[in-house]
């Protein structure tokens, strides 16, 4: 029950930055990578879990849409470009990451030649879909420091 609650306050809040900020179309902003619906078409490939201690929450889940599920999930393949890889940030004492999520932090393959970002685009986004920040050197800075086998191509969630 306390959750649907704070699912609504959400919305709303959603419904009201879009009216008065008119969020996204004018170009200037950075657009969200992954849809608002991405629950029916993603997969989980990571539990609900405690973060490693490396993010501001501490329970995560993680999901890749369909292009970037086999390599999250065999780790044998390269991630094809525009393959997302999403993490779901929940409250620290939502044990099975069923209450209101608080952010997502959103990984976008990109393609060789951008090496310095680890060929990923990095947003961190708010529950609200605001992107609080893209492409953060502390991202990837510390996503390189993820090798196998915790790692893979720059992804951290241990199997
Ligand atoms: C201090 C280290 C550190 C920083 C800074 C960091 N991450 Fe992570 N990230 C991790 C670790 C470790 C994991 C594995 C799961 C966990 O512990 O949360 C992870 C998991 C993830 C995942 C799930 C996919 C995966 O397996 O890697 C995404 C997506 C992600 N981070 C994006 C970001 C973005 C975007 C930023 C910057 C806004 C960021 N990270 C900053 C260490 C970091």
């Amino acid at each position: 029950m306390r959750s649907l609650v704070v699912r609504g306050f959400g919305s709303a809040l959603l419904l009201g930055s879009l009216s008065s900020l008119g969020c996204g179309d004018d170009g200037t902003s950075d657009s969200v990578v992954f849809p608002e619906d991405y629950a029916s078409t993603y997969t989980e490939v990571r539990n609900c879990r405690a973060n490693g201690g490396s993010h501001d929450f501490n329970r995560i889940r993680v999901l890749t849409d369909e292009s970037g599920l086999v390599a999250y999930r065999d780790r044998t393949e390269p991630f094809p470009e525009g393959a997302i890889v999403l993490k779901e940030e929940y409250d620290s004492n939502d044990m099975d990451c069923s209450g209101a999520i608080k952010q997502w932090a959103v990984m976008q393959k990109l393609p060789a030649g951008n090496e310095e970002l680890l060929n990923w685009r990095w947003q961190q986004v708010d529950f609200a879909r605001n992107v609080i920040n893209e492409d953060e050197p502390r991202c990837f800075g510390c996503h390189a420091g993820c090798p196998p086998p915790d790692g893979y191509d720059g992804t951290c969630t241990v199997p």
